[in-house]
């Protein structure tokens, strides 16, 4: 990746380290129709730095999936706008996101959607594929190194409908990382685990930020999880407080 984009936002800092890689202003997101009618985010601004761990909390309803969704492209603001790496995206083309959500974004989702049927390995290397800059060797090797960072290596051809909530989690987050996003999002992703499993998927999301460049962005109601990033930020009400 080029820093060229960079030149363009002229970031308010100047260290490398302290580049922007995300920026929000005044998102607006409605969602609904007539009763269930809800102004989910009520103008957000947000700035993340290349390399840094952030933690969102707040309470349930307050618009934090519906920001990460955002973030993460999967849905588009009302209004507002959210440039990544420079590059305005929330007006961009459908195709443009995809692709741009592909190279540049890892998602986890609270009940991490993976394929029940195929094994863990090949969960993992379905971004690549989607990607489809490397070859079948590289991409079981690199899927393989990945399982072994999340600590499966011993459970890469388990189909992953028969692993733990923990050992699925951790999948989750191996899958995340598998195109070397600048930016993993994740939506609570220790929701459903016990504290061992908790710690072990912040440390993973953590290490994966730490001398990397790579930001993380974690939902989380735990307020010690939240700590160990190297920011908190609360939201209420569709906004940050
Ligand atoms: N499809 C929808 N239609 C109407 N309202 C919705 C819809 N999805 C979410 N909302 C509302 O938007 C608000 C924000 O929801 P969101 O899912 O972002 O909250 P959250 O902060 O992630 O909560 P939680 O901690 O419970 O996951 C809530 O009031 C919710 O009821
Ligand atoms: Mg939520």
């Amino acid at each position: 990746m080029t820093d060229e984009p960079f030149t363009e936002t002229k970031p308010t800092q100047s260290t490398a380290a302290e580049v922007e890689l995300l920026k929000a202003q005044g998102v607006r997101r409605t969602l609904g129709k007539d009763e269930a009618r809800t102004q989910a985010l009520r103008g957000v601004d947000l700035l993340l730095k290349r390399g840094k761990s952030y933690a969102i909390t707040g309470p349930s309803g307050c618009g934090k999936s519906t920001l990460l969704y955002l973030l993460g492209l999967l849905d588009r603001p009302d209004s507002g706008s959210i440039s990544i790496m420079g590059r305005p995206i929330s007006d961009a083309s459908d195709t443009e996101r995809t692709q741009f959500r592909n190279q540049m974004l890892g998602f986890v989702f609270q009940f991490h959607f993976l394929l029940p049927e195929f094994s863990a390995q090949e969960n993992v290397m379905l971004p690549m594929r989607r990607l489809g800059r490397l070859s079948r060797k590289e991409m079981l090797a690199r899927s393989a190194m990945l399982m072994e960072q999340v600590g499966l290596a011993d459970k890469m051809t388990r189909s992953t409908g028969h692993l733990s909530g923990g050992e699925q989690q951790r999948v989750a987050v191996a899958r995340a990382l598998a195109n070397e996003p600048a930016l993993v999002l994740a939506d609570e992703p220790t929701g459903n685990l016990d504290e061992r499993n908790s710690r072990m998927v912040f440390e993973l999301l953590g290490s994966a930020a730490r001398g990397t460049g790579r930001s993380v962005l974690i939902v989380t109601h735990n307020p010690e999880l939240a700590t160990r990033c190297d920011e908190t930020l609360r939201m209420r009400d569709g906004l940050f407080v």
